[in-house]
């Protein structure tokens, strides 16, 4: 029975003139561990610089994803036992930069999401004394895209979003999607017009690797396709009705 398994991680600290290295730790092999226990483990009794976030410990924040063995993963999802007998590389997340070690540089990431105004938009000013009521049929329709933690693994396996900077990028695009679909949302012309421009849906090669590692299941290569439907539908529209209807 394997007693240790070897991790093999990337270490970068900008303030280190040698650049960034691969360093080799051992861990005890458990069943029951996950990368981040056995990280957690490294840090607390091996080697207290290591750097890379995380928080819930639950697939729940978003704030574990790495690079384990060349796939975007949530680390406190991933059990040594899947990946014995090792070594194991983890390497921070592809196409962002790296701050330092495991932690990467997420501002792209947040300001597409405010670029997009991902949150809900009325029309009228809100009058707090009324209630937006909503059906459990009008929930479903955009649940699904809901259920984003911001994880960005989907940023890491999209290779348009390595080779295009200024692309949003499919997170971006199936949050925008999912207010879109809100029936309390008024954004959506809005949002289209950023969606139709350069760094919006049209970029998309519909590679769909965003889709297979996403970790909750929100297919965000199907809300990018239906959003290109529906940039199509409001282009033709504007053409056909010179007068702005649509
Ligand atoms: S769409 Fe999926 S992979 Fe992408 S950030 Fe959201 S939860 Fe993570
Ligand atoms: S630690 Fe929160 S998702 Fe992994």
């Amino acid at each position: 029975m394997q007693q240790q398994i070897t991790l093999e991680i990337f270490r970068y600290n900008p303030d280190d003139k040698e650049g960034p290295a691969y360093k080799k730790y051992e861990v005890p092999f458990r069943k029951d561990w996950v990368i981040l226990d056995a990280l957690n483990h490294i840090k607390d009794r091996i080697d207290g610089t290591l750097s890379f976030r995380w928080s819930c410990r639950m697939g729940i924040c978003g704030s574990c994803g790495m690079k384990v063995n060349g796939n975007p993963v949530l680390t406190c999802a991933s059990f040594l036992e899947k990946l014995a007998p090792g070594p194991i590389r983890i390497e921070p997340l592809e196409y962002f930069p790296v701050i330092r070690d495991l932690v990467i540089n997420m501002d792209d990431f947040m300001d597409n999401l405010k670029k997009v105004r991902s949150w809900i938009i009325h029309e009228k000013d809100d009058n707090l004394d009324e209630e937006y009521l909503q059906t459990p049929d009008q929930l479903s329709d955009y649940k699904q895209y809901s259920m984003c933690i911001n994880c960005m693994l989907c940023y890491s396996a999209c290779p348009v979003y390595g080779l295009e900077p200024g692309f949003m990028g499919p997170a971006v695009i199936a949050l925008a999607q999912r207010y879109n679909m809100d029936s309390r949302d008024d954004g959506n012309k809005l949002r289209m017009d950023i969606m139709n421009a350069e760094g919006g849906i049209w970029h998309c090669t519909f590679v769909g690797d965003c889709s297979a590692v996403c970790p909750k299941n929100v297919d965000p290569a199907g809300a990018i396709q239906r959003y290109k439907l529906e940039g199509a539908r409001a282009w033709w529209t504007r053409w056909l009705l010179p007068w702005g209807k649509e």
